[in-house]
């Protein structure tokens, strides 16, 4: 099928080409025109299925020309829609504009998700496509149903079938990992490799190898042939994990995999090429990085065509009763008075806290977590009582945990790791940053 062509229109640069790399990965085909002489030849040629109109032309700061253009566009082009991008605060000027056969407005700095949105509603939308209906979508694994998180959901159902790059952003334990895996299964590529990749856990050095794979001497350990994760996840989704903690040199390599589609592995001169769609998470401010220099901001707009940022548990207390339903099911149940102590806790270490705090419960209460039982379990790992939140108590009470549970499980790190609620490579390290010994 051919694709819908949109027409984007804007004297600055750096906007013509953010919304080509959105609408692009959307599936349309996009034309720039910088002025409104472009703007016109492009529409006297051809017919776009939709017209993006900048309003704030930088010769003219009233708009005129913006509706003058817009005036012409419409002559040449009843029937195509179209949507003109102003500046915050020049209300009356859209306003005027639609008065004057202009469908809609969208101010800047624009949401990526409403302007997709919008774009779709506008010309039909392809994503549905996929064949994944909008009631076919799986949320199963994210328990809650508080205004945030069903929000959440709501941008998840519009973007899985899409192949835009996602970046997940929220606080430690706010389930990131599982919305990277929920997009995935709901996308066309569910049924292809879905790769997790810890940035915070390789080395610099390992990066490139890791990442691209290796050919057998490369380097010295390298006694074999491997492939690198991003062939491993070819068709599929990668998952790019604390992706804030890689170092820059490592940022530009990953950018040129994400703009050319191919790489090297290393020791081979062969170029591989492959099909990825990326989502990533940060529990980091990048957007604060990419300011003070310490992450690309190439590599930001590349990664972030969508935001899915998840509230912490404490913007959405109303799930902790399900949340804890949910960890318990089956094993054990709570008393109303219990339910209300475990609904006035703070939990800094979000949903994995919570977690943890009902699996101690349940080795310390058994069937019945009642009052007495759950503020024994809390007083075990007192990060969660209100006012306690300095970050040397976290992280002594942290150690602690760490330390605790590896004794219970004599040192096994997979039994650790599952029973802490986090991956084996974040267990690993922990014990490295408070120096345990196993
Ligand atoms: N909405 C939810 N429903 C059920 N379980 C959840 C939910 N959110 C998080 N969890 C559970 O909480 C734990 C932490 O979730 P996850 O690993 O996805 O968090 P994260 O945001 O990636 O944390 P970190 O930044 O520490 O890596 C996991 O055990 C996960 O299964
Ligand atoms: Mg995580």
């Amino acid at each position: 099928m051919k694709k819908k062509q949109i027409l984007v229109v804007d004297d600055d640069k750096a906007i013509r080409s953010s919304l080509t790399l959105l609408l692009e990965h959307e599936g349309y085909a996009v034309t720039t025109a910088a002025d409104p002489a472009e703007a016109i030849a492009v529409v006297r040629v051809s017919e776009p299925a939709l017209v993006l109109l900048d309003m704030n032309f930088s010769r003219s700061t009233r708009g005129d020309e913006g509706l003058i253009l817009l005036r012409q566009i419409k002559i040449f082009r009843p029937d195509t829609p179209v949507v003109l991008m102003t500046a915050w605060g020049s209300i009356p000027l859209a306003v005027e504009g639609m008065k004057r056969g202009a469908s809609d407005f969208i101010s800047k700095p624009w949401n990526n998700l409403a302007l997709v949105e919008l774009v779709a509603a506008l010309v039909g939308s392809d994503a549905d496509e996929s064949g994944k209906s909008a009631s076919g979508f799986d949320r199963s694994l994210i328990v809650g149903e508080s205004r945030g998180i069903n929000k959440v959901i709501d941008v998840l159902r519009r973007v899985s079938a899409t192949d835009a790059s996602v970046l997940i952003m929220g606080e430690n334990g706010t389930g990131k990992e599982l919305v990277a895996e929920t997009i995935h299964r709901n996308s066309s590529r569910a049924g292809k490799p879905f790769v997790k990749v810890n940035l915070g856990g390789i080395s610099q050095s390992l990066f490139e190898s890791e990442m691209f794979g290796h050919r057998k001497g490369a380097f010295t350990d390298a006694i074999a042939d491997r492939k690198g994760r991003f062939e491993i996840a070819d068709g599929g989704t990668i998952f790019l994990d604390e992706i804030g903690e890689l170092p820059l040199a490592s940022q530009v390599k990953l950018l040129r995999v994400l703009q050319e589609h191919t790489f090297e592995p290393l020791g081979s001169s062969n170029t591989v090429k492959v099909d990825v769609r990326v989502v990533s998470a940060t529990n980091a401010r990048l957007s604060q990085m990419v300011a003070d220099g310490t992450f690309r901001e190439d590599l930001f707009y590349r990664l972030n065509l969508i935001t899915v940022t998840l509230p912490p548990l404490r913007e959405r207390a109303e799930d902790i009763d399900l949340l804890a339903r949910h960890f318990s099911a089956g094993r054990a149940d709570f008393t109303s008075d219990a339910l209300d102590y475990l609904r006035s806790l703070q939990y800094p270490g979000n949903i994995r806290e919570l977690k943890n705090l009902v699996e101690r419960a349940i080795l310390m209460c058994g069937e019945t977590i009642d009052l007495r039982g759950l503020k024994r379990s809390v007083e075990y790992a007192p990060v969660t009582q209100p006012n306690l939140s300095s970050s040397s108590t976290v992280s002594n009470n942290e150690k602690k945990l760490v330390q605790d549970t590896l004794a219970a499980c004599m040192g096994n790190i997979s039994a650790a790791a599952a029973k802490l609620g986090i991956t084996r490579q974040a267990l690993y390290r922990r014990i490295e940053k408070y120096g345990i010994k196993i």
